[in-house]
């Protein structure tokens, strides 16, 4: 039953977006939870190369300033539009904002990739445990997102920020969307000496 209803758990998994978050605060104790389930994730000499900060108060006003500026400053007049611009300003309002700070072991030596393979695994523990909380979520990794904790955040020298991890319940009449992937049969072989 286990691998049941973990395969329903990852294929159920999708990428929510603020817009279909309800105002409704996800509690420290649950985030505590999504997060510990986080750091969970396997790590390569096991270096746990993160750490992960929530971001409270006025930051998400600020990142929506931040973000709908960005936006109007690199879109061309006929892509920028006043209503996209306010639906911007407003977009990180309802969600929680966990900020994924990653932080290479100064002793390992590993290659950085092994580094954030691993923090993309504590990334996907962190998005089942949502998922099986009816919570939605989603990585952000947008520029104007990044700059705006670059410039929010002070970062030890060796640290970068990975993007924001998106959280918030879920509106009850979303609808269904029809998810796609590439066939198995197109992404696995079977290779014999
Ligand atoms: C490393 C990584 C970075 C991502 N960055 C963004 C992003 O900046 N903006 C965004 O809308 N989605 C982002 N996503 C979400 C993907 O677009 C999404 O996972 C993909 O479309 C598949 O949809 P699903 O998550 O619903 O299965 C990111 C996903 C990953 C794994």
């Amino acid at each position: 039953m286990l691998f049941e209803e973990l395969t329903q758990v990852i294929q159920n998994r999708r990428s929510h977006y603020a817009y279909d978050f309800i105002d409704k605060k996800i509690s420290k104790d649950t985030i505590e939870k999504i997060v510990n389930n986080g750091i969970w994730a396997p790590t390569h000499k096991l270096t746990q190369p993160w750490r992960f900060v929530v971001l409270e108060g006025e930051h998400h006003k600020d990142l929506g300033k931040y973000m709908a500026n960005y936006y109007r400053e690199i879109y061309t007049e006929e892509e920028f539009s006043n209503q996209r611009f306010e639906e911007t300003k407003s977009y990180p309002e309802k969600a929680t904002l966990l900020v994924l700070i990653f932080q290479p072991s100064k002793r390992s030596n590993l290659p950085e990739w092994e580094e954030i393979a691993a923090i993309s695994c504590a990334v996907q523990n962190m998005w089942l445990s949502c998922t099986s909380l009816n919570i939605g979520s989603y990585w952000d990794t947008g520029i104007a997102t990044i700059n705006y904790i670059n410039d929010s955040i002070t970062l030890e020298d060796n640290e970068k920020c990975l993007g924001v991890f998106y959280m918030g319940y879920l509106k009850d009449d979303l609808p269904k969307v029809n998810r796609k992937r590439k066939p198995l049969s197109k992404k696995i072989s079977w290779h014999k000496r």
